[in-house]
């Protein structure tokens, strides 16, 4: 089973307050994702893999350490996923961005692709699939799979909120799959909606209606 951890930092906890208050604008939802983000990616890459190197302080020689160069891919689903990007990238600066296109249908819920453009070596990278809201978990089963489908074994989610019901979605048809989130909320209601949520992601973040 893969692993499931909600990222209770207080840096975390104190900054994701901020972005569920309704009052809070598009400018500071964005930016304060971009810095949530970044504290998750700093935790969730703590598992890549070191190497050894030989270097010259000022002092003496050293052997130090330096990131085995597994390559690393970040994969947001559109459109809401974007909003996460720069977080990484801002701390794993070589990163390749691949984009999975992510659409629901109003009434069914259901997720369906419409884009997809990957690092043609997805397979050979560690991949961090971000997208803000962990709903039903439709969209991230889909993109997920179509990963999967094109090689990549090294599978990461990196989310802000989660529903149960979208975690056990994600875990039951994925069960190798580590899952991030800085918060679990209580449900999701009819609409498809996270409660409490901080409403519909992509909206806020790209000040849409
Ligand atoms: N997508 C969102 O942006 N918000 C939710 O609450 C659920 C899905």
């Amino acid at each position: 089973m893969g692993k499931f951890q909600v990222m209770d930092h207080p840096l975390i906890q104190h900054k994701l307050t901020i972005i569920r208050n309704k009052n809070c604008g598009t400018k500071v939802f964005r930016e304060v994702v971009n810095e949530i983000t970044m504290l998750m990616a700093y935790d969730v890459a703590r598992d890549m893999p070191l190497e050894d190197v030989e270097i010259e302080t000022p002092i003496a020689k050293m052997t130090a350490k330096q990131l085995a160069g597994r390559k690393v891919a970040v994969v947001p689903i559109l459109r809401a996923g974007i909003g996460m990007v720069d977080g990484f990238l801002q701390l794993i600066p070589a990163a390749k961005v691949g984009h999975i296109g992510m659409y629901r249908d109003e009434e069914t819920l259901e997720p369906h692709e419409y884009f997809l453009k990957l690092p043609e070596d997805i397979g050979s990278r560690q991949v961090f699939v971000v997208d803000p809201m962990l709903a039903t978990g439709g969209s991230a089963i889909m993109a997920i799979d179509a990963l999967k489908k094109h090689g990549a074994t090294n599978l990461k989610f990196v989310c802000l909120v989660a529903a149960p019901e979208g975690v056990k979605a994600l875990q039951d048809k994925h069960p190798d799959l580590d899952i991030y989130t800085a918060a679990l909320d209580d449900h999701l209601n009819e609409d498809g909606y996270i409660v409490p949520g901080l409403g519909d992601a992509g909206d806020r973040l790209f000040g849409t209606k």
